[in-house]
């Protein structure tokens, strides 16, 4: 490849060589009688959900693990709600749990992390495992979220390095951008954690040496919010419709790709990695039941 040719950081080469590792692990606990066992709750009909819950269960059950999702009305009453995580976190046969995101408009103040114990917790969601991170990952057992997860995995597969960079992240989600701000710190990076109403956001974007976009605005990063040096690895993990209804991420990737040294292409990136990271979490989960 030429020198100075932008990496494109598909997530499938890196994906085929984690499966097979993940594929040994499950075979190796069933045969200590354990199936690694995951259970899925999805509440209405979204559409962008029902498509996401799918591509996670058929990743997990490729990897000979079992996956549920339960699916429930979405006028359900908030009590039966918690009634039905309350006995799908208690079955034991259950290593892991999620609550996928967003729920209907009147239970979407339950903060579903503290619904699921932490040791089953695969999203990373529940105090405990906040608070690992939040204290340098100290916590044994404790549970990544998976994108945060899944973008240092491919950042370590692809060579882009993370110690004592300068790092600037577009976006203050609780799934994402805040996370991943602990994280990368933990592993020593400089952070800076950018959102809508950041002052100058390019003076940030400019002086990074990585960005990673996670604002959920289609395209938004264009060529005069990098440097000119065509150095810096772009990290998207935005998942978007642009103007003609095809998936796109929060980066004009053909407007920037020559300008930059890496970028993760949106489809094909950071979407896979969070399945990945899940399943990863399963994994762990299941092994801890040991
Ligand atoms: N909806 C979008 N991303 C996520 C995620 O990582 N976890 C859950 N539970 N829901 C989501």
């Amino acid at each position: 490849m030429n020198k100075n040719e932008t990496i494109i950081m598909k997530s499938k080469p890196l994906i085929k060589e984690s499966v097979e590792n993940l594929k040994n692990r499950c075979s190796a606990l069933k045969q200590e009688g354990i199936i690694p066992t995951m259970k899925v709750i999805l509440v209405g009909d979204n559409p962008a959900s029902l498509l996401y819950t799918r591509n996670k269960k058929k990743f997990i059950e490729n990897l000979g693990a079992e996956c549920e999702i339960i699916k429930l009305p979405s006028d359900l009453k908030e009590d039966d709600f918690l009634d039905h995580v309350a006995d799908i976190v208690s079955d034991p046969s259950v290593h892991g749990c999620f609550v996928q995101l967003p729920l209907p408009k009147h239970l979407a103040h339950i903060n579903v992390g503290e619904l699921i114990p932490p040791y089953k917790d695969v999203d990373g969601f529940n105090k405990f495992n906040v608070m690992n991170l939040y204290q340098g990952e100290k916590g044994e057992g404790a549970l990544i979220p998976c994108t945060p997860k899944g973008i240092v995995t491919i950042c370590n597969y692809y060579g882009i390095e993370i110690e004592n960079k300068n790092i600037t992240i577009v976006g203050r989600s609780l799934i994402v951008g805040k996370p991943l701000s602990l994280l990368l710190t933990n592993h020593n990076a400089t952070v800076s954690l950018c959102h809508s109403k950041t002052q100058n956001l390019k003076d940030h974007t400019k002086q990074a040496d990585i960005i990673i976009m996670a604002i959920g605005s289609a395209k938004f990063l264009t060529r005069d919010y990098l440097s000119d040096s065509k150095s810096q690895a772009i990290i998207d993990v935005g998942m978007n419709q642009d103007a003609e209804g095809k998936l796109c991420g929060d980066t004009d990737f053909h407007n920037i790709k020559d300008h930059v040294s890496a970028i993760t292409p949106v489809p094909g990136g950071i979407g896979p990695m969070t399945i990945l990271s899940l399943a990863q979490n399963l994994l762990q989960a299941a092994e801890k039941s040991l």
